[in-house]
C-alpha cells in the first residue's frame, strides 16, 4: 500500500468519526432520524461513495477539526434544504412529518441518488459555515435577565453579540412555561417556549422594562431573504417539527418588529456600543457563540468587557450574561452572569444547548 493510500484511509477514518460523533449528538438531543441518516452517511464515506467525493474540501483534517467545522451538520442541512425546497418530492416523502416517523433507509437511498445526480447543489450548500438561531435559548437567558432586573431595579438596554438573525432579542415578548417554576410573559404571544425546570424558581416577579435593543453578528442572517430563511430552517433537525414551528413563529414576530442585526465583529461593536449609561442597566449577552471565536478574539472581547465593567456605577450598571459551554466540557452549557459594579462572576444555571431544560443553581 502506498503512502497516498494510507493517508486516504486515515482521512476517511477522521470523516467517519466526525459523522458518528454528530450521529450521537442527534440521537441524544432528539432526532433519531438524523442520527440514522448520519450513520448511513458514515458507511458511505468508508466505502468511498458519493458523499466521500463531496467531502474533498476537508480532506486531511483531523476529526476534531471536522467537528469544529461542523461538516456533518453542513451535509445534514444540505439534505434537509433539498427536502424543504420541494424540488424532490420523492425524497421529501421519506422524511418525518407530523404523524409520520420517516423512513431513514429510503431517505438515504434518495439522498445518495441526489448526491450523484446533483453534487454541486450539495457542495454549494456545504460551502457556507452553518448558522442557526435557536429561539428556545431565550428560555435559558430569561432568568438571567430577570436576575439583572431585580438586582438593579433599572430598565434594560440590550446588546446581543453573535446574534445570527436576532431572534433572541425579542425574549421579553415571548411566553414561557417554566414547568414547576411557573410562567412568565405575554400569554397571547405567538412564540411559546417551554422548558423543563429544576431547582428553585428564578425572580419571576422582577419588573422588566426594555428600553432599547441592538445586536451584531459577523455575518447576520437576513431573514427577509427567503433563501436565508430556508437555510435557517434547514439546520433544524428532521422530525423536530416543534422546533421548526417555534422558529417560524419567531421569524414572523421579528419581521413585524423590524428586528435588525448589524454586520460587525463583536469586539469593536461591543467596545463602541455597549457603553454604560446613567439610569439604565446595560446588558451584553450572547449564546453558543464563544466557541466560534479564535483565542485572541476571546481575549480581546474579555478585555473589552472588563473595560466596560470598570466604567459602570450603581446608577449605570453593566451586566455580562452568557449561555455557553464551560471551558472544560462542551456538554456542560452554563448560564453565567457578571454584574458591575462588583464584577463577581456567578454561575446561575446548567442548561440544555437548545433550551429544553434549565437547572437553576443560583443562590436565592
Ligand atoms: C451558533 S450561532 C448562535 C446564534 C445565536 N446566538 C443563537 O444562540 O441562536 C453563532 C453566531 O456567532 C457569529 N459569530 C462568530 N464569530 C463572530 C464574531 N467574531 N463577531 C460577531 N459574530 C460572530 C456567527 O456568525 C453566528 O451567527
Amino acid at each position: 500500500m502506498g503512502s497516498g493510500e494510507a493517508r486516504g484511509m486515515s482521512d476517511a477514518a477522521a470523516m467517519v468519526r466526525a459523522f458518528e460523533i454528530q450521529a450521537g449528538a442527534c440521537a441524544t438531543f432528539g432526532s433519531p432520524f438524523s442520527a440514522a441518516l448520519l450513520d448511513r452517511a458514515a458507511r458511505d464515506i468508508e466505502a468511498g461513495g458519493p458523499l466521500a467525493d463531496l467531502l474533498a474540501p476537508w480532506r486531511g483534517r483531523s476529526a476534531r477539526v471536522l467537528v469544529g467545522e461542523a461538516v456533518a451538520i453542513r451535509w445534514l442541512g444540505g439534505a434537509h434544504d433539498l427536502v424543504l425546497s420541494g424540488e424532490d418530492p420523492a425524497l421529501a416523502h421519506t422524511y418525518p412529518a407530523p404523524g409520520r416517523p420517516g423512513d431513514a433507509e429510503a431517505a438515504w437511498s434518495a439522498l445518495r441518488e441526489a448526491m450523484i445526480a446533483r453534487p454541486e447543489r450539495f457542495a454549494t450548500f456545504m460551502s457556507h459555515e452553518p448558522q442557526t438561531n435557536e429561539v428556545r435559548r431565550s428560555a435559558c437567558l430569561l432568568p438571567g435577565f430577570l436576575t439583572i432586573a431585580r438586582e438593579t431595579t433599572l430598565p434594560l438596554r440590550l446588546f446581543e453579540i453573535g446574534a445570527s438573525a436576532g431572534l433572541n432579542q425579542l425574549w421579553d415578548r415571548y411566553h414561557y412555561d417554566l414547568g414547576q417554576a411557573g410562567e412568565w410573559g405575554d400569554p397571547g404571544s405567538p412564540v411559546r417556549l417551554d422548558t423543563a425546570w429544576s431547582g428553585p424558581a428564578p425572580p419571576l416577579e422582577a419588573a422588566v422594562s426594555v428600553i432599547s435593543r441592538a445586536a451584531c453578528d459577523r455575518k447576520p442572517v437576513d431573514f427577509r431573504d427567503p433563501a436565508a430563511r430556508r437555510r435557517l430552517e434547514a439546520y433544524m433537525w428532521a422530525g423536530q417539527s416543534e422546533r421548526l414551528a417555534r422558529l417560524d413563529a419567531a421569524l414572523a414576530m421579528a419581521l413585524a418588529a423590524d428586528i435588525r442585526v448589524e454586520a460587525e465583529d463583536a469586539v469593536t461593536w461591543t467596545a463602541r456600543r455597549a457603553v454604560p449609561e446613567e439610569g439604565a442597566a446595560t446588558v451584553l449577552f450572547h449564546s453558543i457563540f464563544w466557541q466560534y471565536l479564535p483565542t485572541e478574539t476571546q481575549a480581546a472581547l474579555t478585555a473589552a468587557v472588563g473595560d466596560l465593567g470598570v466604567r459602570a456605577s450603581a446608577t449605570a450598571p453593566f451586566a455580562w450574561l452568557r449561555m455557553e459551554p464551560s471551558p472544560t466540557s462542551m456538554a456542560d452549557v452554563q448560564l453565567r452572569l457578571t454584574l458591575w459594579p462588583g464584577g463577581e462572576d456567578r454561575l446561575l444555571a446548567h442548561v440544555h444547548p437548545h433550551g429544553a431544560s434549565v437547572e437553576w443553581v443560583a443562590a436565592a
